[in-house]
């Protein structure tokens, strides 16, 4: 699916959940583990909006159309965070906003781009920087869309289920636009596709990874994915559609390491 500015500019809107009924939860309340990994995801969600600014410092914010979708991005994910906040409150459980970005904001910027930053840009400049974090954050909204879709399928709530099918349906517009990016930059250029391919393979971890705590990371992961090592692959084969990464495996390795398949 290509990806379209001007389109995704007129219909970015939060997502919509207040025609839910939220009541439904008194009666089907969530079980432990499906708040839990719901708790990372909000947290996970809203981080993402957390800094917007130092997000907008980087070479990839120069490209043009890059800024423009960051920032519709930034609040689409916000909403995220909000609408599953809202189901997270349903079950006395509080998660604040403004409380998280006090704490992550003093923790420092580096946090912003997490584990892609910290461990494989250090080195990087200009259009190899934006090739790595355009598939990287392909591979991170893909990853989400998949998440979503597999926790609407397990719970099968009344108001959840169509929450998160509504979300994973943004996410499948933020996974268009990091492909077309990611397709132009590794397109004839051997270089970045090298690079690419070297840095998601070895570095990739999944999203909330050097943001929540370890425990949390291989609780939500073995919930959502564990023993799924064909979902994996699937979504390995997204990634390998892309120019120069034919065979390309990031998410088998990565959950791999982590013990989950
Ligand atoms: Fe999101
Ligand atoms: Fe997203």
């Amino acid at each position: 699916m290509a990806f379209d500015l001007d389109t995704f500019a007129e219909t970015s809107e939060a997502v919509t959940w207040h025609d839910l009924d939220f009541d439904t939860f008194d009666e089907y309340p969530l079980d432990h583990q499906t708040l839990r990994t719901l708790r990372y995801m909000c947290d996970v969600e809203y981080h993402t909006s957390c800094f917007l600014r130092e997000m907008l410092v980087t070479p990839s914010h120069r490209e043009e159309d890059a800024a423009g979708f960051m920032t519709m991005w930034n609040r689409e994910e916000f909403w995220h965070g909000e609408a599953l906040a809202a189901v997270l409150a349903r079950h006395g459980i509080q998660v604040d906003y403004n409380e998280l970005k006090a704490k992550r904001t003093k923790l420092g910027w580096q946090l912003a781009l997490s584990t892609m930053k910290q461990s494989a840009l250090a080195n990087l400049i200009g259009s190899d920087f934006v090739a790595v974090h355009m598939t990287w954050g392909g591979a991170n909204e893909l990853s989400a869309v998949a998440a979503y879709r597999r926790l609407a399928d397990m719970t099968e709530h009344p108001a959840l289920s169509p929450l998160l099918q509504r979300i994973s349906q943004q996410e499948t517009r933020h996974v268009a636009f990091y492909t077309t990016q990611a397709r132009d930059r590794l397109q004839d250029s051997p270089r970045a596709q090298g690079l690419v391919r070297t840095i998601l393979e070895k570095y990739w971890k999944p999203v909330g990874s050097g943001i929540m705590s370890e425990p949390e990371v291989q609780h939500v992961m073995g919930h959502l994915f564990g023993g799924r090592g064909e979902e994996l692959d699937k979504l390995d084969k997204r990634i390998q559609r892309l120019p120069g990464l034919d065979g390309i495996a990031m998410f088998r390795s990565a959950f791999t390491r982590l013990g989950i398949i």
